[in-house]
């Protein structure tokens, strides 16, 4: 398709609604993730919220397309369209956060993810609070369940032709009540990630289950 024209996940979006209930405040319980598993925070392909920040500026959008690329050190990629303000203030800073949202956060996900930063301070117009990352100056986004905070790895034929961002991961986060020595466990009822479909559905995280892995018949 020719550039500009993708359709994005998310895009023909009705109007957010407005007023959308603001999110309680709470210290975030958050445990540092080993790099070694910060893969294992997107593996099953949660939808993100891209935070980013650039001299003063701060924003955040919805992403549904990232996902985990290399082990160490660990990177990821994300599609972060060129006319977005997130985009603006990525290529400026050279640096992301990708925030994994509960349900709880899932309106809020819609409605960052339909209106632009440009338009104005989205953090403040949703209540959503934050508090600082470790390594980079993008902010983190209070109640979700898990946070990489990204450097950009400049490939700048991707960025134009795709939109496609690579991102190494300098520094990961969990909620250990969601995630634990390297592994999801949801608890029934507790937050859990979610998943965009399209047009203001999402799925949650099911549940897990583990499987031996099948013997091949021998020819
Ligand atoms: C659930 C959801 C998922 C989205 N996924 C992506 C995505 O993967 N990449 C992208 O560039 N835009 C995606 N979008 C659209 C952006 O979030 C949207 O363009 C946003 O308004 C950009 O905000 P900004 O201009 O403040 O950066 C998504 C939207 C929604 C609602």
């Amino acid at each position: 398709m020719a550039p500009g024209t993708r359709s994005l996940p998310g895009s023909n979006l009705p109007q957010p609604r407005c007023g959308v209930p603001p999110t309680q405040s709470l210290m975030q319980n958050r445990q540092a993730v080993d790099l070694s598993k910060a893969y294992r925070l997107l593996n099953h392909g949660p939808t993100v919220l891209v935070s980013s920040a650039h001299q003063g500026a701060r924003n955040v959008m919805a992403a549904a397309w990232s996902m985990p690329l290399d082990f160490s050190p660990p990177k990821i990629c994300v599609v972060i369209d060129r006319n977005t303000f997130t985009r603006e203030l990525i290529d400026a800073s050279g640096e992301f956060a990708l925030n994994i949202p509960s349900r709880q956060l899932a309106g809020a996900t819609l409605a960052v993810g339909s209106t632009s930063g440009r338009e104005g301070d989205k953090f403040a117009a949703l209540d959503l609070r934050t508090f600082a990352a470790e390594k980079i100056a993008a902010p983190l986004l209070e109640g979700c369940v898990g946070w990489l905070e990204c450097r950009v790895v400049a490939e700048p034929h991707i960025q134009r032709q795709y939109d496609l961002f690579i991102g190494e991961v300098v520094a990961a986060w969990a909620d250990p009540s969601a995630f634990k020595d390297g592994h999801w466990s949801f608890a029934p009822g507790s937050a859990r990630s979610i998943h965009y479909i399209a047009g203001g559905n999402f799925f949650e995280t099911g549940e897990a289950f583990e499987v031996e892995q099948e013997r091949l018949k021998e020819s």
